[in-house]
């Protein structure tokens, strides 16, 4: 009998530690990883409310939802998706918006602001600068044609950052094709999934001094878009006069980039490279034929790089305004 009691006792005991253990796995699970019902009871109109907030700052203005894209991945790119590209320099730090990359080139950053603090007025406190941007990249692409993703949600805000990790993690168009290859592999991403990524630029527009040289210097250039493109980019001045990325549909998302490509009609140095008789050749091929596969990829890789080391749990805050900490 005593035996049976000490027995039944110590299974007890077990019983407990295994569910304290499970317990511990699920709290810790749950805070070291995104989710997409995370603000389901905290912020119910959240989606919604950048929806339509975004699909406002499109209509109004195409290019928008390139801007939106972009400063998605220039956050995920430097210390993860923390919204640290957000952060106006302080006299602590100087941040990442004047890095080569950002500096005159970032825009968007007001549009945020207001999808900021709409969010404030329904749910204050309570949701991340880092998923604003996530979500608001995600209703860009699809405000323009592109594909639909499921945005997990949970990140949190930086408290700081620094120029050096903008400038030494956002590829530069320079860039040749083992060099945007190990830009990425750097965060994790295949060569594929950069040649995906890349797809981005079907939407928005690039400054001439980001293209200046290939438009002067560059064989695998098609000849009469060299020349369409110099008149509006000079061999000396005009350095932040634009052209879209993607000639045939600048606003539209849509595979047309990967089309260019074939044509010698990449607009930046890193974009030809994808398409240049290296081993991304089938790949951009391949994007070519089936919009449908590039669709299904870019939306693959962008859950994966808006899961770049997000803050979680209690790490980090939730901004009350997005470029500064609180
Ligand atoms: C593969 C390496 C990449 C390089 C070298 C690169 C470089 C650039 C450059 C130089 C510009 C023009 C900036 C300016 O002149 O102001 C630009 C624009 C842009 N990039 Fe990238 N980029 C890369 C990857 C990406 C990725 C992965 C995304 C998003 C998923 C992206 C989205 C965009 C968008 C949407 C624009 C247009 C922004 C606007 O019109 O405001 N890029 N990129
Ligand atoms: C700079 O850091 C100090 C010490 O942590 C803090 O008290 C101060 O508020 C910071 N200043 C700014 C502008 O963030
Ligand atoms: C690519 O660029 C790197 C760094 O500039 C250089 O060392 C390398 O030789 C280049 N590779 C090719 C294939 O041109």
């Amino acid at each position: 009998m005593f035996k049976i009691k000490s027995f039944s006792s110590s299974a007890k005991q077990n019983a407990f530690a295994i569910r304290l253990i499970l317990h511990v796995l699920v709290v810790g699970l749950s805070s070291a990883q995104l989710s997409s019902n995370f603000y389901s009871s905290s912020c119910p109109n959240l989606l919604s409310t950048i929806k339509t907030a975004v699909d406002s700052a499109v209509s109004n203005e195409a290019r928008m939802g390139a801007s939106l894209l972009r400063l998605h991945f220039h956050d995920c790119f430097v210390n993860g998706c923390d919204a640290s590209v957000l952060l106006d320099d302080t006299a602590n730090f100087t941040g990442e918006q004047t890095a080569g990359a950002n500096a005159n080139s970032l825009r968007g950053m007001d549009v945020i602001d207001t999808i900021k603090s709409q969010v404030e007025n329904v749910c204050p406190a309570t949701v991340s600068c880092a998923d604003i941007l996530a979500v608001a990249a995600r209703d860009s692409v699809v405000a323009l044609g592109g594909p639909s993703w499921s945005v997990v949600l949970g990140r949190r805000d930086s408290t700081t950052t620094t120029l050096s990790a903008a400038n030494n993690n956002i590829p530069a168009p320079t860039l040749n094709l083992s060099g945007l290859i190990s830009s990425f592999s750097n965060k994790g991403f295949t060569a594929k999934e950069m040649v995906a990524l890349s797809g981005a630029h079907t939407i928005g527009q690039a400054r001439c001094m980001t293209f200046r040289p290939r438009l002067y210097n560059e064989a695998n250039i098609d000849a009469s878009f060299a020349t369409s493109l110099q008149a509006n980019c000079p061999r000396s001045g005009g350095d932040s006069n634009l052209s879209p990325l993607d000639t045939v549909t600048p606003t539209s998302f849509d595979n047309n980039y990967f089309t260019n490509l074939l044509s010698q009609k990449g607009l930046l140095h890193s974009d030809q490279q994808l398409f240049s008789g290296g081993s991304t050749d089938s790949q951009v091929n391949a994007y070519n034929s089936n919009s449908a596969s590039f669709f299904n990829d870019f939306a693959s890789a962008m859950v994966k790089m808006g899961n770049l080391s997000p803050l979680t749990g209690t790490s980090g805050q939730i901004r009350l305004n997005c470029g500064k900490t609180n």
